[in-house]
């Protein structure tokens, strides 16, 4: 990773010390990356951790799977035992997996099988989850540790489809269990920041005051400078000062437009058969990116269009730099800026000013 250090330092120190976090902010612009730097170090340091991406978890029953596997993993032979019976698929248990599971089972409860046999969650999807919320502190408890239960798109847990079921009763039923864990410490992301914080800020809400938002610093120029000559010495590259100060400034910061512009760049470096990075290179590799991102860049238009009326106009207009309202009524405009915002797609930088994010996809707005 480049730069961050003082994020991913600080949230590690602090989910260290028991006190939850919470990680939001828009899209692509870190989240995860810092958010697994700081368990990484944190696993150094002998802590348990959980990591659950909801974007990957589908239903209720899968999400108690997932904390049941990532919770006992935590032990090495279990995590062994655990990987060959799941690639086994749902036979019958042999083995290290069998005394593994047979001894895990006596211990904390005949529920533990569901990590062991794929799918059993689906019978009961209350009852698992309810046992694996439960276990990630008794797990700990057990083993005199501390975990971090790391919940990466958070957010999902309110989603319209409500994936889990009643977000309500899940966010209290959580609240009311991880109250209780005191080896537990959670690290909650997402990149709906309205989302999360109507999650985790309303008095009547079940995350009310559960913890403080973390907001993740800005990457400092010289972070970028070093990273990025490092990367491309990696490979016995040599990029001009010019070149390195284009590719910092058409990324403007947003880590996922520069890592790409600078990776389209570093491979037409190579398809030119130099080991000099120069501005035309850095050229050569936005056109790249641009193409690299162009079906992408086409969805999120279809996205935008889809939240309404005017939400296209408007965005235009804020990739352009332009006031959104002229022409619209108030209310209209401020729910078009409003639902791009929860899209996570714009951000505001003082009053009235608003901004595409994503650089690469501001460019393709500005041409659109
Ligand atoms: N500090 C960094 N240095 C280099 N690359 C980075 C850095 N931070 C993020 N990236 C890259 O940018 C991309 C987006 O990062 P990441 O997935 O962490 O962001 P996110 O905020 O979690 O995104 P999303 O909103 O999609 O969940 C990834 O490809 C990642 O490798
Ligand atoms: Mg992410």
């Amino acid at each position: 990773m480049i730069g961050r250090d003082g994020d991913v330092s600080e949230l590690a120190r602090v989910l260290g010390n028991g006190v939850h976090r919470i990680l939001a902010g828009p899209r692509r612009t870190g989240k995860t990356s810092v958010g697994r730097a700081a368990l990484s170090r944190l696993r150094r340091r002998r802590l348990y951790v959980v990591e659950l991406d909801l974007f990957r978890i589908p239903n209720r029953a899968e999400l108690a799977e997932a904390i049941v596997v990532q919770t006992i993993a935590n032990r090495p032979v279990v995590r062994q035992a655990v990987a060959r019976a799941r690639r086994a698929g749902r036979a019958a248990l042999a083995g290290a997996a069998l005394t593994a599971s047979t001894r895990l089972k006596t211990e904390l409860g005949d529920e533990v099988e569901l990590a062991f046999k794929p799918g059993i969650a689906d019978r009961d999807p209350d009852r698992y989850l309810a046992f694996g919320l439960e276990l990630l502190q008794r797990v700990a408890a057990a083993d005199d540790r501390q975990l971090v239960l790391f919940i990466d798109e958070f957010q999902e847990i309110a989603g319209d489809r409500a994936p889990y079921g009643d977000p309500d009763a899940l966010t209290k039923q959580m609240r009311s269990v991880l109250q209780d864990s005191n080896r537990v410490t959670c690290l909650f992301a997402g990149s709906v920041e309205h989302l999360m914080r109507d999650l985790f800020t309303p008095r009547q809400r079940a995350f009310y005051q559960f913890g403080g938002f973390h907001a993740l610093g800005p990457i400092d120029v010289a972070d970028w400078r070093v990273g990025l000559v490092y990367r491309f010495a990696e490979d016995g590259c040599t990029v001009t000062p010019d070149a390195l100060a284009r590719l910092i400034e058409l990324g403007e910061g947003h880590p996922r437009a520069t890592m790409l512009v600078a990776q389209q760049t570093h491979d037409a470096a190579i398809a030119d058969d130099t080991l000099i990075v120069d501005s035309g290179l850095v050229a050569v590799g936005l056109a790249s990116a641009m193409a690299a991102d162009r079906v992408s860049h086409e969805l999120v238009t279809e996205r935008i269009r889809s939240l309404g009326r005017h939400t296209l106009v408007v965005a235009r207009r804020v990739a352009q730099g332009q006031r959104a309202y002229p022409g619209l009524e108030a209310k209209t405009a401020t729910r078009a800026v409003n639902a791009l915002r929860d899209a996570g797609l714009i951000e505001q930088h003082g009053r009235g000013d608003w901004q595409v994010t994503d650089p690469l996809l501001r460019r393709y707005l500005t041409e659109l």
